[in-house]
This record gives structure tokens, sequence and C-alpha cells, in this order.
């Protein structure tokens, strides 16, 4: 059985990551799960210098998801590299590292210094974190500037990039497009939904109330664009899994999940084999797009592969 996938020019042994910020720096797991068993380790989001975040509380967990507002807290890229980088570079899988900037230049800086690095599997271009105001939605709701920054990091490393986008789009083909061609090898879709005005500012929802709204746009781009999606937005079983899968995504990322079942990652793999098993597929990259849509116009008004309600 085949469960490997190819992200640009980085394998995974399995599709199944976890969503950055929902899983620390991967040290914080070692102890709840085994790493090594993961397709990637992907990291919280890291700019040039460091971030304090919003004051708490950041979190408050609501009916079937979990509202997050922690304003991209992180040690900036010395801190991540002296305290992180050793136990990443430790493990058998590639870390995946989430990025951003407050400007395209900033973007890119980030980029090239992880790119001399070395050892870095892939770099997640966050251009859609909703938490705060400079740096986050502006360049992914702005089919321009998303293009000024996919292609300046681009031109600043060889290594993977994945630009993962905003759900706050009317369409979010245009902007899966403009990514893949401004030198995108692959996308991940989608950062939380600003779906709750709790506090217009600051409050976004995560979690599996989200589902259905990151399958449809899964379904979308991969219309659009023939480079690899990661699919994430409410995981929490094989079965969601899968559905990303055959909605057209080439791997996924658990997120929220982690917070109530460190496992959940390593249920998923076990699960997508099992149903593999189960329905004799041999390449787990056969699930992706698989879904059978009988009437697309209709499809685009409701989540791939479920009935219409
Ligand atoms: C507490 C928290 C922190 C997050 N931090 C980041 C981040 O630093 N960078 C990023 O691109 N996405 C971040 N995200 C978004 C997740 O990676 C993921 O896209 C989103 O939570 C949807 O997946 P889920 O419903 O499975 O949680 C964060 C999400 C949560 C809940």
């Amino acid at each position: 059985m085949n469960l490997s996938v190819q992200i640009g020019k980085l394998t995974l042994q399995n599709p199944v990551t976890v969503a950055s910020g929902t899983f620390g720096y991967g040290v914080e797991y070692a102890q709840l799960l085994d790493l090594n068993q993961l397709g990637a380790v992907v990291v919280k989001g890291i700019r040039l210098g460091p971030v304090r975040g919003n004051p708490t509380p950041r979190t408050v967990e609501v009916a079937s998801g979990l509202i997050n507002a922690i304003g991209l807290q992180g040690p900036g890229v010395d801190g991540f590299i002296q305290k992180y980088w050793p136990f990443l570079q430790s493990l058998k899988v590639p870390a995946i590292i989430n990025i951003w900037g407050t400007t395209v230049e900033e973007y890119a800086e980030v980029a090239r210094r992880f790119d001399s690095l070395g050892g870095v599997g892939a770099l997640e271009l966050n251009v859609s974190c909703p938490n705060i105001k400079e740096g986050g939605a502006q360049f992914g709701t702005d089919v321009k500037l998303l293009r000024q920054v996919v292609a300046a990091c681009r031109q600043a490393t060889t290594l993977p990039l994945i630009t993962k986008l905003s759900p706050n789009v009317v369409s979010i083909a245009p902007y899966a497009r403009a990514a893949a061609e401004a030198g995108s090898d692959a996308l991940s879709i989608m950062n939380s939904f600003p779906a709750m005005a709790i506090d217009i500012e600051t409050r976004r929802p995560t979690g599996p109330c989200i589902k259905p709204i990151a399958i449809k746009l899964v379904w979308e781009a991969a219309k659009a664009v023939t480079v690899p999606i990661i699919g994430m937005g409410g995981i929490q079983t094989a079965a969601d899994a899968i559905e990303f899968l055959m909605a057209g995504a080439t791997a996924v990322a658990v997120g929220t999940a982690n917070f109530y079942e460190p496992q959940t990652a390593l249920q998923v793999i076990a699960g997508l084999r099992e149903f593999m098993e189960r329905r004799g597929i041999f390449d787990v990259r056969e699930l992706t797009g698989s879904v059978q849509v009988a009437n697309p116009a209709n499809a685009a008004q409701r989540p791939a592969g479920r009935p219409f309600m």
C-alpha cells in the first residue's frame, strides 16, 4: 500500500500533517504521540522578530468549534532556530515552517533565512491570518498583493512553497491560480473562517463547524489549479480526511482536534489505512479528487460529495 504523496519536491510518507498553530513547534507534543509517524510537522507561524501576541483569553470553546485570537505569538526567526530547530532537525519527518510578515520584503527575508538554514522541508506562507491587522488576510484577499508576496518568496528560496489561502474571499479560484502562477508549489486550504461576530477585531472560529466550508473551497480550488492542495478545517476523523482527499486535496492537516486529542493525526493515518484496505485501494493518490459529482452546477452550491440539504 502506498501512502506517500508529493508536495512539490517534498515527499511525505503519508498525507496526514498537523495544522500550523495547533501543534506548537512539535516538541510540545513529543510525549503525547510518535511524531515520526506523521506526514510532516507544521510549526506555528514565524516572522522575522519575536511577537507577543494578543492578551489572554485567546481561545474560547463554542459548540462544535473553537474561537481563537492568538495574534501570531512567536519567537522570531533567530529565537525559533535557537530554541526549536535542533529538536525538529532530530525528527525523521520533515518540518514545514509556517511564515509571515507585515510587508512583502519581510516575507521574502524570512524565506531567505530559512532557505539558508538547510534541512527545512517546506515553507508555508500564511497570507490568511485573520487575527492581526497587518501581515495576515490583507495579503490573502488581494490577488495582486498575493502574487507579489508569493513571487518575492519564490525568488528568495528554492524550498517548496505552500501558500495558505484565506477562506474569506468570494471565490477562491483566482487566488489559487495567482499563488500557483507566482511560483507556489502547493496550496493549503484553509485558515480560520471569519464567521462569528463576537469581537469583530480579533475572534475567529476553527474546528468541526467549518469543515463543510473548507471542503467546498478545496473542491473549487482543485478545479482551478494543478498544484497539490493540503486540506484542513475541522478534521477530527479519518472519514473527514478522506472527504478532503476526495474533494481534491493531496494531503491534510489536523488542527483544533490536536487540542482535545493529541493522537488525532495518528488515528487519521490508521483509519485511512483501514479504509484503503477495506476498499481495495493501493495508492492513496487514487483518492485525490475522486468525488463523483452528478451535477457540477449544483455542486458549486453544496459541499462536495454530500447530498443537497
Ligand atoms: C490556536 C490556533 C492558532 C493558529 N495559528 C496559526 C498560525 O500561526 N499560522 C497559520 O497559518 N494558521 C494558524 N491557525 C490556523 C490553523 O492552522 C488551521 O488552518 C485552522 O485552525 C483550521 O483547521 P482546524 O479547523 O482543524 O483547526 C491557527 C489555528 C488555531 C486554532
